[in-house]
């Protein structure tokens, strides 16, 4: 490259940078603090390394040009002291020891460059090329570094900001749910209600409305309503979370959820087999809710697959293995099935088949993360035929695969 290109080039990093030079002889120094400016906008001047130390300790510099030997501290000592302070800073040593010791202490002290003296103009240029190259390299690291992390900072808020959403989606998803099961849970009292109040006005039409009559009808009417709060106290259970993990009964968390169900099953004709090898340990540990939360995602969309199919008889078939180390459960219903796009996305977020009214496309998406982050197994999808009472059915089956874990039985 030619002279004056290397000049331009120094230059065009050089000029936004902050120098600090530390030399012990005046015309020295002042010939080249001359030579200096042609490159650095900004230059401070220091006669010794303590002066230089004090210098650097209050402002910031880019890079440093020393000379070694000065009165009251030296340039190596200098450079040690600061190198406690800055790990990056830039550091040129011009001085007149070309002594071995000397250049073995400053490149342990860790320079970027060293020029003997006297200088030449050409030696000069060639240093600051060098050193000036590294900052640039240096920074330019930097702006990557800081720029990834901007980059990962950002990401990871997008990603706990969708995760919030979803989750409270998720809520509002299962809100709705257990709004619509209380109202089939409700509908047969309801109705049965009805009939009491209506055969009140009837026998006193009819003018056979005695005080048994009356006893029996309220005694009736009672039990009903009894009936419909204990389905409101039991969703009540259902939907506080639990408070802490235990070893809960799988088998008990699945008639839990079925319970859930029982209205909405019942008026739809929807049949519900349960099979599991009694006397196996069914224990699994975590918290519950979180378990009954994906099993009734599983349930509403099998009772969603029925009611769509609308065949005569309409099984949901759940049942339990234990495999070796593992617990597969496995829920098949033998409504519309899986076809190739769906089976593909169907634990994506957002994903749905079903109008606005019906689904959001979230319940297996929080299914998949809840079972693989919190319960530490795995969920997976597959059409399947399966034989019941000498009855072949098929439709679509979901497996989730849990890791036999319990916690240590004297905290039981
Ligand atoms: N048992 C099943 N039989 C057939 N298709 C199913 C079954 N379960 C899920 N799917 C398909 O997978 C899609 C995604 O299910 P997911 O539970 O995530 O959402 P959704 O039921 O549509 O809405 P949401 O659960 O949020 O109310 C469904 O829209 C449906 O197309
Ligand atoms: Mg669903």
């Amino acid at each position: 490259m030619l002279y004056k290109d290397k000049i331009l080039k120094i230059k065009s990093i050089s000029q936004g940078l902050r120098l600090l030079y530390v030399e012990d002889n005046e015309s020295v120094r002042l010939t080249n603090a001359q030579l200096l400016t042609n490159f650095f906008t900004h230059i401070d001047i220091a006669s010794n390394g303590l002066e230089g130390l004090e210098k650097f300790e209050q402002n910031h510099y880019d890079m440093i040009i020393t000379d070694i030997n000065m009165p009251i501290m030296g340039g190596i000592e200098m450079i040690e002291r600061i190198r406690q302070i800055d790990n990056d800073v830039t550091i040129l040593i011009v001085s007149a020891y070309s002594d071995t010791e000397y250049l073995t202490s400053s490149i342990k002290a860790g320079i970027q460059g060293y020029i003997i003296k006297p200088t030449s103009m050409e030696q000069l240029i060639d240093a600051l090329e060098n050193s000036i190259g590294y900052i640039k390299a240096k920074q330019s690291q930097k702006a990557y570094q800081i720029s990834l992390k901007n980059q990962v900072d950002s990401e990871s808020k997008k990603r706990q900001e969708t995760e919030a959403l979803l989750i409270s989606q998720s809520k509002m998803a299962s809100m709705g749910e257990m709004i619509g099961n209380i109202a089939h849970q409700w509908r047969q009292p309801l109705n049965e209600l009805g009939l009491v109040i209506q055969s009140c006005k009837s026998a006193y039409e009819r003018e056979i409305l005695s005080a048994d009559f009356i006893d029996s009808r309220v005694s009736k009417g009672m039990l009903l309503i009894e009936k419909m709060s204990s389905t409101i106290e039991n969703f009540r259970n259902f939907y506080s979370p639990s408070k802490s993990q235990s070893n809960f009964s799988l088998i008990d968390s699945i008639n839990k959820s079925l319970a859930i169900f029982e209205g909405a099953f019942r008026n739809n004709d929807i049949e519900c087999v349960l099979e599991y090898e009694e006397g196996e340990d069914w224990r699994f540990y975590g918290y519950s809710d979180e378990f009954e939360q994906v099993f009734v995602n599983l349930l509403s969309n099998a009772k969603d697959s029925l009611v769509e199919h609308n065949n005569f008889e309409r099984i949901i078939y759940i049942n339990l293995k234990s495999v070796n180390s593992r617990i597969e459960i496995e829920l098949c219903d033998n409504g519309i099935g899986l076809s190739n796009e769906v089976k593909k996305r169907l634990f994506e977020p957002y994903y749905t088949t079903k109008d606005d009214t019906k689904g959001t496309g979230i319940g297996l998406y929080m299914s998949k993360e809840i079972v693989s982050k919190h319960l530490k197994g795995s969920i997976e999808a597959y059409n399947k035929t399966y034989e019941l009472r000498g009855k072949s059915h098929n439709g679509a089956a979901f497996k989730i695969t849990l890791p036999h874990v319990k916690e240590t039985e004297d905290a039981l």
